[in-house]
């Protein structure tokens, strides 16, 4: 794309550069370089033209344009595929249609806001514009659908070191989903899948992640990151971040198994030792969780000394 292409060479250059120079550099007219420019100008660069000076980047917008993401993402599939969309309903809606036609592994679905943005449980995922991050990515694993959960694990842990190395900041995970950043709910990860009995066609991972959020628009019990870093947090070094870690985890995960996936969740845990209550349909039940099985599922042993495995539920955690 050329817009893309002069976007980087802007980003190269610290200085003014020539029309003619960034002209002859990408084989295209004067004329066609104006236009280019022009319309990045109306999606919000700041590009001044100064005669006889040429052009300069003063700034981007903080948007998660394809453009963006892919630039320096440098994965193997995680990201080749991007659907950018200002507002839609949710990006799990768009990213199970593109599944259902074939889409890629690694096509991914990014929006500034959601409509209809949902969590798991029926849940609703707020999403205010330009302030999250809310991502879907097709995943095709060569897997049974009961060891689909493991998916959603790889992912917190993912983003969990993704926070670990763009911000510096420690997350934990509730099980299954929840990303905690001191006890309050920073993100969240919901897994679709669109399986038969054992053959797992794709699987739909979405990811809601509160960043620049302010506290006022928080609702109790959940933070952001820059409530939490005290400083606002760029979005887009941070997806791309989350995009590589998933894909290393993911490599890792097919070639291996989910024994790494298992060991570094443990280590991030923030259930296990935890006395949790769990009432989820015909389950409810008390008791110390005390691991995590190679599948997913959370092993609690309850008072009565029976050790139970949950699969899926909403669990709490009591004091
Ligand atoms: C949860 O904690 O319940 C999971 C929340 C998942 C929210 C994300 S935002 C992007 C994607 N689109 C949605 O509608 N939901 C997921």
């Amino acid at each position: 794309m050329l817009e893309e292409k002069i976007l980087e060479f802007l980003k190269r250059k610290p200085n003014y550069v020539s029309g003619d120079q960034i002209s002859h550099s990408l084989g295209v007219s004067r004329q066609a370089l104006w236009k280019h420019i022009q319309e990045l100008r109306d999606t919000g660069y700041h590009i001044v033209a100064v005669p006889h000076l040429g052009y300069k980047l003063v700034s981007s917008p903080d948007r998660l344009f394809p453009l963006e993401i892919s630039q320096h993402l440098n994965s193997k599939f995680m990201g080749k595929k991007i659907y950018y969309f200002d507002a839609v309903s949710s990006t799990m809606d768009i990213a199970t249609g593109l599944g259902i036609k074939g889409s890629p592994e690694g096509t991914i679905v990014v929006a500034e806001t959601q409509t209809k943005g949902r969590g798991r449980m029926a849940r609703c995922w707020f999403s205010p514009k330009y302030k999250g991050i809310y991502l879907s990515i097709i995943l095709r694993p060569d897997i049974l659908p009961n060891s689909t959960p493991l998916l959603t694990l790889l992912c917190a842990v993912s983003i969990l070191e993704a926070i670990k190395s763009q911000i510096g900041l420690d997350t934990k995970i509730k099980w299954p989903n929840d990303l905690l950043i001191h006890n309050k709910k920073v993100g969240g990860i919901l897994t679709e899948l669109n399986a038969e009995m054992d053959i797992t066609h794709f699987v739909v991972i979405g990811i809601g992640l509160n960043v620049n959020n302010d506290k006022k628009s928080l609702v109790e019990g959940a933070t952001s990151l820059k409530e939490e870093a005290k400083e606002e947090v760029g979005r887009l070094s941070l997806i791309q971040d989350i995009l590589r870690s998933i894909e290393t985890n993911y490599i890792i995960f097919q070639q291996k198994g989910g024994q790494h996936i298992i060991e570094k969740w443990r280590l991030n845990s923030a259930t296990l030792g935890k006395r949790i209550k769990v009432n989820y349909q015909k389950t409810h039940l008390e008791g110390q969780a005390i691991d995590i099985d190679t599948d997913g599922g959370l092993l609690v042993r309850c008072d009565s000394g029976l050790i139970e495995k949950i699969m899926a539920a909403d669990i709490v955690h009591c004091r």
